[in-house]
């Protein structure tokens, strides 16, 4: 399996407005593939203006928040590319599609990095940040996994954010608890 690098990605369509979604971003060589399942407005963007910038940060919130709705995370411009990345970005890529493989399910559109930008230092590991992640994967899954596999997986989690969690990660981890108890009460 190759390195797969947790990311915001943003797009833009042919008007110039910002989409975002949390997306793994694949490394192959230099380069890194992003793989959108269809249907998706990030494909859809990158169709139409073949540029995203990836923003790596460590505020799970806007990851949980993509899942749960909560879109609105300050953006800035970027300089190479004509799409926004995050303000709070430790760092972020400016990237540019190079190759683009079609498929039924999940394209892949490689994507060459023409700028590499560090604005902040990154501070550690916690281990509630990867527990956030995680349980932001299972809801976006929520239609296709059994409920026992992800409740059983959410506790797992949990303990993870009970001991380690700062108060952005316990925000971030209540917003996709009260997704997946909405799923099931539905
Ligand atoms: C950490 C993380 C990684 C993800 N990686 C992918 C991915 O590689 N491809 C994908 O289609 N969706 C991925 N998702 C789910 C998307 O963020 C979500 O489905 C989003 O709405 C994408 O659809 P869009 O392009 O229409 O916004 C990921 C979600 C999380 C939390």
């Amino acid at each position: 399996m190759p390195l797969i690098r947790e990311t915001i990605v943003i797009t833009t369509d042919r008007e110039g407005r910002a989409h975002i979604a949390p997306l793994g971003l694949i490394a192959e060589g230099d380069d890194w593939i992003i793989a959108p399942f269809r249907p998706s407005s990030t494909l859809d963007n990158l169709m139409a203006v073949p540029f995203a910038t990836a923003s790596h940060t460590d505020d799970v919130r806007v990851f949980a928040g993509c899942l749960t709705g909560r879109y609105d995370w300050p953006t800035v411009a970027a300089e190479e590319v004509p799409v926004p990345r995050l303000v709070g970005a430790l760092s972020h890529a400016e990237l540019a599609v190079v190759e683009t493989k079609d498929d039924a399910q999940r394209p892949h559109l490689r994507c060459r990095v023409v700028r590499l930008v560090t604005h902040t230092p990154f501070m550690g590991f916690n281990r509630a940040q990867a527990a956030v992640l995680e349980a932001a994967i299972l809801v976006s899954r929520l239609h296709m996994l059994p409920r026992d596999k992800i409740e059983w997986e959410m506790a797992y989690l949990y303990t993870a954010v009970e001991k380690t969690a700062g108060p952005r990660e316990r925000e971030a981890w209540d917003w996709l608890a009260d997704k997946v108890r909405a799923h099931f009460q539905a």
